[in-house]
């Protein structure tokens, strides 16, 4: 019996792959390397000592999917195939829509066809838009996103609460706030496709040389320095986390619908700056930066509620600011050896 996990060769999907591979789950990996490497599935086998089974291709292809679903007894899935990128998903609306919209809806067609329940799809706390208070728990009210990406995830939503609801599956919502570093043998970790967006890998290529100076989006927020708080969660930790909540839903014997909604965070706040510095000091290098005006779009201020994880996962984040942007760099330091 085995986990399907969509995009297992992405960030968090290759972090989530390598804690079920550890905790003796069998894992089946979809992915199109459209934004990953094939290296990664010999740096998890490296790290785990297990092999993952793993075809690549794209899942819009219906009939492949469904070819994967014949030869394997498949009793779950962590769906992280989607594009991610903000700014292209506000260029390229349909391919945003198509490609994080029908994949989940062919998989779930799967899963309708066999009666498999057990899904577990990767949310953002982008859903939340500015939410009214903070900490964010999982009740605050629902904004519609920003970006055409955002919208992707909060529809993502939608069909997998109707689908759950009308065939009594079992579901569950991870939103996640701000995924950061790397993985402690520095073999995983995030690999941004030209001038990064998020800001932990903009401040690495700025320390590494590769960029002369990180732009700081506006410094005239209503926060004690300025600058825009987020909640920078370790992606170790956030994998973890997934395993937390596969265990819950199998667990789960009952035959009733199972909606189960978590947001993943630290439950802190950071500033820009309080990052850069943190990175300053965890590294011993320097950070370069420059303010600019606010990028549109951003908002002042997220940091997560998590302690509904806590109490229903038992899972919470362990990892601090400074350790986890230490995994960062030496993951950066590795991509180095590999290119030069
Ligand atoms: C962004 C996405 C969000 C997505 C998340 C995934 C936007 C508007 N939002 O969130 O939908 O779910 O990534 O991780 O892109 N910053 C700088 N300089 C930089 C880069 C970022 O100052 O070069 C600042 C930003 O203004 C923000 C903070 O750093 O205040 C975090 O930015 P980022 O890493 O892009 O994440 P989010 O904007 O929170």
């Amino acid at each position: 019996m085995a986990i399907l996990v969509t995009g297992g060769l992405g960030y968090i999907g290759s972090h989530t792959v390598v804690e079920l591979l550890n905790n003796n789950f069998e894992v089946i990996i979809v992915d199109d390397l459209s934004n990953s490497e094939k290296f990664i599935l010999n740096n998890i086998q490296e790290i785990t000592g297990k092999k993952p089974i793993f075809y690549p291709f794209d899942l819009r292809r219906k009939e492949l999917l469904h070819q994967v679903f014949d030869a394997h007894t498949i009793e779950g899935c962590i769906n992280f195939a989607a594009y991610k990128a903000v700014g292209e998903s506000q260029e390229k609306p349909l391919d945003y829509y198509e490609n994080n919209l029908f994949t989940l809806i062919n998989i779930l067609q799967e899963f309708k066809n066999r009666n498999i329940s057990n899904f577990i799809f990767s949310s953002s706390c982008t859903v939340y838009g500015q939410a009214d208070k903070m900490p964010i728990d999982e009740s605050a009210l629902l904004k519609t996103p920003e970006s055409v990406y955002g919208k992707t995830k909060q529809m993502g939503e939608e069909v997998l609460k109707d689908f759950a609801n009308a065939y009594h599956s079992k579901i569950c919502l991870l939103r996640y706030f701000n995924p950061i570093g790397a993985h402690p043998s520095s073999l995983l970790g995030e690999l941004p496709i030209g001038v990064p967006n998020n800001l932990v890998p903009y401040v690495m290529q700025t320390a590494t040389g590769i960029r002369e100076k990180l732009n700081v989006w506006g410094n005239d927020y209503n926060t004690e320095d300025g600058t825009a708080i987020r909640d920078y969660i370790y992606v170790v930790d956030l994998a973890k986390a997934h395993v937390a909540a596969l265990q819950k839903l199998m667990t789960n014997t009952s035959v009733e619908t199972t909606i189960d909604i978590f947001n993943l965070g630290t439950g802190k706040g950071s500033s820009v700056l309080e990052v850069v510095e943190a990175f300053e000091k965890a590294n011993s290098v320097s950070v370069p930066y420059q303010i600019c005006d606010r990028r549109e779009g951003d908002i002042e201020i997220a940091y997560a509620d998590a302690s509904k994880a806590e109490q229903e996962l038992g899972w919470k984040s362990e990892t601090t600011l400074q350790e986890a942007l230490k995994t960062a760099w030496n993951w950066q330091k590795y991509l180095e050896t590999k290119t030069n």
